[in-house]
């Protein structure tokens, strides 16, 4: 097969231009007239109906998105099961074949880039200039894994003697549960099931119970590039499903990405062996954060200012990577607070389909009460500082917020709140700054704004988060340019969009030969 070019980021849409804009509302337009969708269990070559799970347009809840079929303990257990015979199929597929293959895939993605996107402002409410990052993001994880897989497939060297020839190889590990959350609802679930697949292995995905719209599309995608159907097996479900994925005897790795909370239950269930298993799981887990950034006194506050507001609020806060907390030095804190407070006061609420909205609903209506209920909490405990009163009343919506002067032990400092809601805490200096991000268990990204390189450096050495930004915003890592991922509660430490990710999914081998008395068969 041709040797693929080498890699670059897909390049997000110039929302500026007049023509671009027609074409994301004709998308949309398009969308509109196809839903709602119908996400079936896909097992194999095989298409199942069941109980229904709707997906709903978080602007507007009774628009439904889409209609999921509902898979069960038995469309599970078909699914590993067919995914084990997928695996022995696809596992014999020549590295650079299976690259061919995630390439293709990231060509239909590449042709279908509006309506993907359009499915994302419907089914997330993601504005579009984040809906269009998605489905780049989407596509790079599939461009970038399907190289890395090739050079991986190349083993690495080993010290060789006279008379002994030794080899190290990478082989893929077999079923790989693919569990992700609805927040990237293309780019994170294509992220790990790229990764597994690439390397060989066969996927069964069960995405997020607000997402099933965006995860067949990516199915459709993966099997239109030739990944054969029994390799990626789609079961849509709820968080019942995934544990009985979870604890499915047949599964060797769960790729999960989501919160805190499941990802220790799913730690602990991949720890039981179950009947009928013969291998330990590996579980690499993506989790939630509460991303401090610390703003020195003589950082550069026009930086700051726009860095922090768009790292909090952009997508409602729901990033995993979203600024939470700011420790500003007291010399600048008084001023920072007001300027915050400005920007915050103009950002742009709206529907997600609306260009400009930079704030749009969040995911769901539980979502909007416990967003509520620190803000609520963050008023009793502090000052707020600023919030944003008016916001549609159609939708999911919670006003933007920045809270001030709160208790240190008050949980909103220490709990990740997902929602439009920031704090400011005033610091003595970086120090103080850093023993504060050292205290909390989360450890994912985190931000400095100052001059001097000797505080840089510092705070890196200092800095226990898996993404430090410096002097910028602290969301938006692009593939292959900034790995992502977190330390201490937030995850097992790879890094997704990373040289090292792909080794989550395979099993070193080594092989060692005496060929001392072997003279060459003629
Ligand atoms: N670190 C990262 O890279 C990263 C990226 C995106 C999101 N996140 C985190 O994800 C969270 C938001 O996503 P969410 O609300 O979809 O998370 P979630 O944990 O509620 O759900 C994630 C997935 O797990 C499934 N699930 C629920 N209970 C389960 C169980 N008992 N066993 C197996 N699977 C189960 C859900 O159905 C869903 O598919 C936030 O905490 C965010 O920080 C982290």
């Amino acid at each position: 097969m041709a040797q693929l070019p080498a890699f670059a980021n897909e390049p997000v849409l110039e929302l500026r231009r007049a023509s671009v804009r027609a074409q994301l509302t004709d998308g949309l337009g398009r969308l509109d007239r196809e839903l709602p969708l119908s996400v079936p269990v896909m097992i194999g070559d095989d298409a199942h109906r069941g109980t229904e799970l709707d997906s709903t347009d978080p602007g507007a809840p009774e628009r439904i998105v889409a209609t999921a079929a509902l898979a069960g303990g038995e469309q599970v257990d078909a699914a590993v099961t067919t995914a084990r015979a997928g695996f022995r199929s696809w596992s014999a597929v020549d590295a650079g074949e299976r690259a061919a293959a995630l390439a293709r895939a990231a060509e239909w993605m590449r042709e279908r880039r509006l309506e993907l996107a359009a499915l994302e402002v419907r089914e997330c409410a993601k504005p579009w200039p984040e809906a269009d990052a998605d489905v780049c993001e989407a596509i790079d994880f599939l461009e970038y894994y399907a190289r890395a897989a090739v050079e991986l497939a190349r083993g690495r060297p080993l010290i060789q003697l006279p008379g002994e020839r030794n080899e190290l190889r990478y082989v893929p590990r077999g079923v790989v549960a693919v569990i992700s959350p609805w927040n990237f609802p293309l780019a994170i679930p294509c992220g790990m099931s790229a990764a597994a697949l690439a390397t060989g292995n066969a996927v069964v995905l069960k995405p997020a119970e607000q997402s099933p719209g965006c995860a067949l599309r990516l199915v459709q995608a993966l099997r239109a590039g030739g990944v054969p159907p029994a390799a990626i097996s789609l079961v849509p479900g709820d968080g019942d499903t995934g544990a009985a994925l979870v604890r499915h005897p047949g599964v060797h790795t769960l790729a999960f990405t989501g919160s805190l909370p499941v990802g220790l239950e799913i730690v602990r269930a991949a720890a039981e062996i179950t009947p009928g298993q013969d291998h330990l799981k590996r579980v690499v887990a993506e989790l939630g954060g509460k991303n401090c950034v610390i703003v020195d006194a003589d950082a550069d506050l026009d930086e700051a200012v726009p860095g922090i507001v768009s790292s909090a609020f952009v997508y409602a806060g729901q990033k995993c990577s979203a600024a939470a907390r700011v420790l500003a030095h007291e010399r600048i804190a008084d001023q920072l607070i007001e300027r915050i407070a400005g920007a915050v006061g103009v950002l742009v609420v709206g529907q997600a389909g609306d260009l400009g909205t930079q704030v749009p609903p969040v995911i769901e209506r539980a979502a909007q009460e416990r967003v509520d209920r620190y803000a609520s909490m963050a008023s009793e405990q502090g000052r707020i500082v600023a919030r944003v009163e008016r916001v549609p009343e159609r939708g999911w919506f919670c006003p933007p917020t920045v809270a001030a002067d709160l208790p240190a032990g008050s949980p909103v400092l220490r709990e990740e709140i997902f929602g439009p809601l920031l704090t400011i805490d005033r610091i003595r200096d970086v120090e103080q700054g850093c023993e504060i991000v050292d205290g909390l268990p989360y450890a994912l990204t985190g931000g400095l704004f100052a001059r001097d390189p000797t505080t840089v450096r510092y705070v890196r050495d200092r800095s226990p988060v898996g993404n430090l930004y410096v002097n910028r915003g602290i969301t938006g890592a692009m593939v292959g340019r900034q790995p992502f991922g977190g330390n201490r509660l937030s995850g097992t430490g790879t890094k997704a969009g990373g040289p090292d990710y792909l080794l989550q999914f395979v099993e070193p081998r080594a092989t060692t030969e005496n060929t001392m008395r072997h003279g060459l068969v003629a």
